[in-house]
This record gives structure tokens, sequence and C-alpha cells, in this order.
């Protein structure tokens, strides 16, 4: 978002502070407190648009299509689950035009009766949310957001300050379950403290989140060194910094990682890097890497038997995942199953490898990157589109071994939880995009 706007936005709040109380919508008698205030309206019917100004004097404008396609009637709209019921197509005329538009009194009310009398009742509020961007005010707009989250980048210094909570206050206080669910959200990552060192642990946490997701390697997956590995992660050899599964076309958004046994002796340790927050230095020190690495898919494959039997799956997207605004959904590094770059020419190749070294060096440099020895009962859990996480090599001894146990959470599941506990603790909903880009609203961070 352009300065410009976010001071003109925050103006605009500040000067529609003047609360009214009035009905919302048709069918409903709630009592509402409107924030936003229209001052006048004016019909544009070349342009098929209705002109909104609002009490500080700038304006909106509204295409009839979008007015009559936004009815939020119970005939046009169910409420409950926030569903359309018109089929715009099938039941609206494209160059619909209303027969009578009308301002309540109070500037809280647009009234629009169509041709058919069908009669769309709006407020201001919901107006106000629905605005449209112009488009020279979506020329304007630079993406100084990395993500469509509104999240706090943490380099090597989170180390001595990784948000934890403890298993048994998560499970049973919706509170401190929110507090878990929206910091792995803001930092990506969340230390659980205290666990029983027993089996089913992972899965009543999840259980309370909502459910496991299910993957080639079953609902739980036992990291420790196995006789006959099927992957790195199952020797004792060190795991360079990776994120996992993205050779799955659903990539799992959340890794869990619960310590039942750590190796007493040196090594053991996971190491941890907010890819996010280096891809920001990359975008900045080298662009031409970042414009590589944002557009040139990568394909990852793996296969091999597990419990579930066989598996051979296969999937490409590129290094940094951006979302159709240029802001970073996922990071998908994995060294393991990297197998090409996809449609890079022999020309070409040299530098794509060179924009590959300038993000892995920089996600590798100590400033961005923290170790974390887990204790027995620990268990990481992060954001796995985000946090890209490692292991330090170690030597079995007699003295004892390493035993993790690994699941996955789809980040539909926890992000739809947090949304849930947010409105129930009057938090308010996770962050959204608008129609003008803008991230609307998220609670802050206690
Ligand atoms: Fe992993
Ligand atoms: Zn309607």
């Amino acid at each position: 978002m352009s300065g410009m706007w976010r001071a003109g936005y925050a103006s605009f709040r500040f000067s529609t502070q003047l609360l009214r109380c009035h009905y919302r919508g048709l069918g409903t008698s709630s009592c509402h407190l409107s924030k936003f205030l229209m001052r006048n309206i004016e019909e544009s019917p070349a342009k098929k648009m209705v002109n909104v100004t609002w009490q500080d004097n700038t304006s909106n404008v509204y295409p009839y299509i979008y007015l009559r396609d936004n009815c939020q009637c119970p005939e046009c709209f169910f409420k409950d689950s926030s569903q359309r019921l018109v089929d715009v197509v099938r039941d609206v005329d494209i160059n619909v035009k209303p027969a009578k538009v009308e301002m309540s009194k109070d500037g809280a009310m647009l009234s629009i009766t169509w041709p058919d009398s069908h009669v769309t009742m709006l407020d201001a509020d919901f107006l106000f949310e629905k605005r449209l961007p112009s488009e020279a005010e979506l020329k304007d707009r630079v993406c100084a957001d990395v993500t469509t989250r509104k999240v706090t980048l943490w380099g090597s210094e989170l180390k001595d300050d990784i948000p934890r909570m403890k298993f048994h206050d998560i499970l049973n206080d919706e509170v401190v379950e929110f507090e878990f669910l929206n910091s792995l959200y803001r930092y990506g990552l969340t230390l659980v403290t205290d666990m029983p060192i027993q089996d089913g642990q992972v899965e009543k946490l999840a259980d309370r989140v909502g459910y496991l997701r299910m993957t080639a390697y079953g609902k739980t997956i036992v990291v420790s060194t196995r006789l006959k590995a099927n992957s790195v992660a199952y020797t004792s050899y060190t795991l360079p910094l990776h994120s996992d599964l993205p050779y799955y076309e659903a990539k799992p958004g959340i890794q869990l990682l619960f310590c039942k046994e750590q190796i007493p002796t040196e090594g053991g340790d996971n190491s941890l890097v907010d890819s996010f927050h280096v891809a920001q230095q990359l975008k900045k020190e080298d662009p031409h890497a970042y414009e590589l690495l944002t557009t040139t898919h990568i394909l990852f494959r793996t296969s091999g038997t597990d419990i579930l039997g066989e598996y051979d799956l296969e999937g490409a997207r590129p290094l940094l995942e951006l979302d159709h605004h240029g802001r970073l959904l996922r990071c998908n590094h994995n060294e393991g199953t990297r197998q090409c770059f996809l449609g890079v020419s022999a020309e070409k190749t040299q530098e794509m490898y060179e924009a590959y070294y300038s993000l892995t060096k920089r996600l590798k440099d100590p400033k961005n990157m923290f170790l974390h020895k887990l204790s027995p009962g620990e268990m990481i859990v992060f954001d796995n589109d985000r946090v890209l996480h490692g292991r330090m090599g170690y030597t079995l001894t007699e003295e004892g071994g390493r035993c993790l146990e690994s699941a996955y959470i789809d980040w539909d599941v926890a992000r739809s939880r947090l949304s849930v506990l947010g409105k129930k603790l009057g938090k308010g909903p996770v962050a959204r995009m608008d129609s003008t880009l803008n991230i609307t609203d998220q609670w802050s961070v206690s």
C-alpha cells in the first residue's frame, strides 16, 4: 500500500468517528454502529455507476452490476455461511440500471430499487469494505508487504525469544490456543513445552486445533536413525535447511516436531530460518536473482516405500512462490528432492545457479539463522511455507539415541481455527485481503 493511501485511510477513519445506530440490511433487527457515513450520492448512468462521497469528501464509485451482485438481502445472500445465493449471470441483466437510488438521511444506508422491484439495502460500512480501487490507485500501488499475511520477520535474534507455550495450557485454555496459533501465523513458529513423553501427544494437539494431515509417510512419522533409511532424515547426517514435501501439489503448511529423546552428546540441534525475511533481503540486494527464483519453476520428485506402501510423488513450483500481486506465499527450498530448473536454456543455466547460490548463501548467513536443540518434552511447531528447518549431524553412541515424532497440519485447518477463536474471543477475523489489495486489520499480538 502506498504511504499516501495509508495516511488518507487513517484520516478518513478519524473523520468518521461520528457513530450512529441503524438497522443493517433487510430482515435483521440488530443495532449496528456505523463507522463510515456517506455525505452524498450521485448516479452516473452513462458510466453505469453510483458515486458515493464520504463525510471527508473522498469518494468511491460502484458499478451498477457490482451493487446488484453484492445485494445482501436474504434472497440474494445466505448470511449464516457467507455465501451468495443470487446467480448473477442467470438472474441479472449485465446492463442492469437502478430504477431508484436513495441515501438515508444520516448517510448510513444506501437503498437501490431495481427495475424488477427488488430492493438492495447496503450500509455504509459494508459499502466501504467493498470499495473498489481506481485505475490510478492500482497503478500507484506498490506492494510493500512481503506477504499477504501480516507477519513479523526475524533473524538470529529470535533464538532467545522464541514464542513458547505449555502443552497443557494450549489444550485447556482457548486464549492460549489462540496465542499459539497467532504466533505461528505471525512469527512462523512456536515452541510447545512440558509435553508428556508418550505416544499420541502430537495428535492430541492437532485434534484440538482441527486434524492432522495424512501423507505418504502416515499420520505421524518417527524420525530416528533407521537401518534402511528411505530419506536422509532417518540417518544421523547433517540435514541442510529445507521446507518439507514440496513435491506435493497441496504442500502441508505446518510442521510439528516433537522431541521424545535427544542425543546427549554433541549435535542434533535444529537450524531455523525465516525465509521471508531472507527473501526480502534478496529482493533488495540481488533483484535479478529474486526475479529468477520467483518466476522459474523447480521440479521436485521423490519415490520410495513407507508404512502405507509405495509412493511416487512429483510437483513443480518456484523456489519463491508469489501470489498474483507479487507477495510471497511460500518458500520451497528442498535440496534433497530438487530435480531441475524447468524451461531454463543451457545459456541461462549458469545464471540460474547463481541466483540459487545467492539465496542459499543468505539463508545460511548466521545473522539470519539460529540453532535450537530440542529437549525431550519440547515440540517445535512451524510454518512449513515460511520457516526452513535443518539438523546438525550427530554420532550415535552408547549414551543414548535421538527420536522425534513429526506430523503436519494444513494451514486451511489452522487458519480457520484461528479465525473462529479470534471471533469468539472478540479479537476479530484473521487478516484478509480486500479488493483494493489492502490487508484488512489484524489483531495485534499481546
Ligand atoms: Fe524436514
Ligand atoms: Zn437481494
